[in-house]
């Protein structure tokens, strides 16, 4: 099962905010949908929705082919949806440069090789992080990840959890450890529902106990995704990465960041030159119907945060593996196998 495709001229995506409780698809067949549907976080993830915007500019061009202000605003509206992630604006990119050179059905072909690129990149990455683990770590591994970087966030297979599932398929898996990921749950609703899924045995914790878990020697690694690197080896990604790292470093636990070489932003200095996305009160505030907090409690709701280079151990990629804390930058055109 993919987690976005194109199918007979529209965008195929599971609803990710219906999880766990309903597997249901959304057929998407406007530029107004697919832009709600990636704010709305039913289609998220960074690599997920690097492939959303691509298939996004196919969608455009088909829809606004004849009028070319028209296909400007429809691609530029979905390239905005969302500012952290890089692979957005990535897919949208490509997609657009074919389409301006080579026409509309040039645009669906490239679209469709950002997807079946990411399903690949996801397998190699994944295989690459989990050697790397039982080379550095041990023929087992036990492993704390946080937010979702599975199948959901990406066509197929994962980043973080591809990595745990390659582990799992070399019989080197241990334990997971699954943070909630406050506000909105991806951990608890998302991975834990994936873990369950492959029968990975996994238990939740609450977000402030992560250190905790690390503190006690309960894991050997921490594996998270990524929603954009940064040249100098920082790392965006779901807000309590950072803390995870903190913690990681003061347990001598490594970190491990398990992305496609798409989230490599070499054109961005470091972390500080990264628009952080600031999401609405109501998403701490209350929970459905139920209100956690005063009504009109101000709030900062950052939904991502920056773990500063020196605080990742490796950046695994389907080309190569970056050791940020030993001095390793993306940058660096030097590669390790
Ligand atoms: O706000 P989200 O759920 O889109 O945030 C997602 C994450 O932070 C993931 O860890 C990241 O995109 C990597 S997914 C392979």
């Amino acid at each position: 099962m993919r987690t976005i495709d194109w199918r007979d001229g529209r965008i195929v995506a599971i609803d990710q905010t219906r999880l766990p409780h309903e597997v249901e698809f959304l057929e998407i067949e406007t530029i107004e949908a697919l832009v709600a549907a990636i704010r709305s976080l039913a289609i998220r993830g960074a690599p997920a929705i690097g492939v959303a915007g691509a298939l996004g500019v196919a969608l455009a061009a088909r829809l606004h082919g004849d009028d070319p202000a028209e296909l400007h605003r429809a691609v530029d509206a979905v390239r905005a949806a969302r500012p952290t992630a890089v692979n957005l604006a990535w897919g949208v990119d490509r997609v657009r440069a074919r389409l301006d050179a080579d026409g509309t059905e040039a645009a669906l072909t490239e679209a469709l090789a950002v997807l079946e690129e990411d399903a690949r990149c996801c397998r190699e990455l994944s295989e690459r992080g989990a050697r790397w683990l039982v080379e550095t770590v041990g023929p087992t591994v036990a492993v704390q990840t946080h937010c979702n970087a599975g199948a959901l966030a990406t066509v197929e297979w994962g980043t973080a959890l591809g990595v745990v599932r390659s582990l799992q398929q070399h019989g080197a898996l241990g334990h997971v450890y699954a943070s909630e990921t406050r506000p909105l749950l991806q951990g608890a609703r998302l991975t834990v529902w994936e873990l369950a899924q492959i029968g990975a045995p996994h238990t939740l914790v609450v977000d402030s106990a992560a250190a905790s878990v690390l503190a006690q020697g309960l894991v050997d690694a921490v594996v998270v995704g990524a929603d954009r690197i940064t040249a100098n080896g920082d790392v965006i990604n779901k807000v309590g990465t950072y803390p995870l790292a903190l913690a990681a470093a003061r347990a001598g636990v490594p970190m491990v960041v398990a992305a496609p070489e798409s989230t490599v932003d070499l054109a961005t200095p470091s972390g500080r030159d990264v628009t952080i996305e600031v999401r609405a009160p109501e998403e701490i505030t209350a929970l459905g119907a139920a209100a956690l907090a005063p009504r009109g409690t101000e709030t900062l709701n950052y939904a991502f945060d920056v773990t500063p280079a020196d605080l990742v151990t490796a950046i695994v990629t389907e080309r190569r593996v970056i050791l940020p804390a030993a001095g390793g930058r993306p940058d660096d055109p030097t590669e390790r196998p």
